[in-house]
């Protein structure tokens, strides 16, 4: 039987009747008000800010209020079926959790991607565990459970790592390589900026290099910190080209994503390439101020390329996935939401936000009458007069 994600508010209405009521925000405004009171200033200020002025930030998340979804009545839409297959890989909804290089410092014990793995083994929503993390890859998918992983892969310039990176993520049992291509240069981020920090070159977020064979041999077996981070400085970025694309995709058989498309010719040439799905991002405006809202990107990828897109930068909350998915994202990616609660209360924390976000999204469906993914479709919205 497909999951009932709107009883959620039954269980919280429930609980009321014995005075308990939900230890976390049931708003994405309140969410962030209380994160950025529980994190230490210097990760509050990573996660939350932006590139430039952080105009493409915003934009990004109020693109969504200029889509409205119609109301369809007599559909009956009393079962919901939200699964979705994603080359291969059969998901219970189309809910990802995007790749957050910094979750394991938000999370209050410093491991946030076992966190993060913990919220995906107990949501079915699966986490792209970013090469940035707290903890080794092995032992995120190892807290997996039944939900299926991705790894996400900042490809550096050693094509030897690369690879030993691509092939410790298959042996963990990862099920699709997550490439992001609009990271191998930070963009400008005054908010950062403006106290100088940057976690990684604090030695942060390293453990998938720290250990790895390939960089362990290239740094030496008594490196220091200072070493360690100097070579990961010299290696991190590769600015990739097309003709890398036929190199990136001899690394694996497990479905390949490449992260950041956002121009239609884009999807058209990677898809001659190879891959096997677009993943439509703007990096939720943190690279770039470059002004497009990944949502007006979309529908244009969509029309290019037969391949599955997943969606990111914005979702705040269920109705905005609800409106991606009909502008046609066969899956949509949560950022900072999941990264709020997660700092708000663990795997506890994440896990509300997500049950929440999959409430909304199916009780929307219910509400509005499309009982299934393939009734989500452009002419479910209609652009917003005014
Ligand atoms: C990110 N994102 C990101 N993406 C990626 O491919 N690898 C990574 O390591 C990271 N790291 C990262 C850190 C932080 C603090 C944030 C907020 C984001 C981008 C992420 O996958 C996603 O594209 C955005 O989070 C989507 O934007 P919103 O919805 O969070 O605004």
């Amino acid at each position: 039987m497909a999951p009932r994600y709107g009883d959620y508010q039954l269980e919280i209405y429930l609980n009321g009747l014995t005075g308990v009521v939900p230890s976390h925000p049931m708003t994405f405004a309140e969410l962030e008000q209380r994160a950025a009171r529980t994190l230490p200033s210097w990760v509050w200020s990573y996660v939350a800010g932006g590139a430039g002025d952080e105009h493409t930030q915003e934009a990004n998340a109020a693109a969504f209020r200029r889509w409205g979804l119609y109301p369809r009545m007599f559909v009956g839409a009393a079962e919901r079926d939200t699964s979705v297959d994603l080359c291969g890989v059969r998901l219970p909804s189309p809910l990802m959790m995007a790749p957050v290089g910094v979750v394991g410092l938000c999370a209050q014990d410093g491991h946030g991607d076992l966190a993060t793995a913990e919220a995906a083994a107990r949501t079915g929503v699966p986490m792209i565990a970013s090469t940035l993390s707290q903890d080794p890859m092995e032992e995120v998918a190892s807290r997996f459970g039944d939900t299926p992983g991705f790894f996400q892969l900042y490809t550096p310039t050693d094509r030897e790592l690369a690879a030993s990176l691509v092939s410790r993520a298959e042996a963990a049992g990862f099920r699709g390589i997550v490439v992001t291509l609009d990271t191998w240069i930070t963009g400008w981020r005054p908010r950062d900026l403006a106290t100088a920090n940057f976690p990684q070159l604090r030695g942060h977020c390293l453990a998938n290099y720290t250990s790895d064979p390939v960089f362990r041999e290239r740094v030496g077996a008594d490196a220091s910190p200072e070493e360690v981070v100097a070579h990961w400085t010299g290696i991190f970025g590769n600015p990739l080209t097309w003709d890398d694309l036929p190199w990136l995709r001899s690394l694996t058989d497990l479905p390949l994503f490449v992260k950041g498309i956002c121009h239609p010719d884009d999807a058209r040439r990677a898809a001659d390439g190879g891959v096997d799905g677009v993943y439509v991002s703007n990096h939720g405006g943190r690279q770039a101020n470059g002004g497009i809202p990944a949502l007006e990107c979309l529908p244009d990828v969509v029309a290019a390329t037969d391949l599955p897109v997943v969606f990111d930068s914005g979702v705040r909350s269920g109705s905005d996935a609800v409106k991606a998915l009909a502008l046609g994202a066969t899956a949509v990616a949560v950022g900072r939401p999941y990264v709020y609660g997660l700092a708000l209360g663990g795997a506890d924390g994440a896990v509300h936000v997500l049950r929440s976000m999959l409430a909304e999204a199916d009780l929307l469906m219910a509400v509005d009458g499309y009982p299934s993914l393939s009734d989500l479709t452009p002419r479910a919205l209609r652009e917003l007069r005014g």
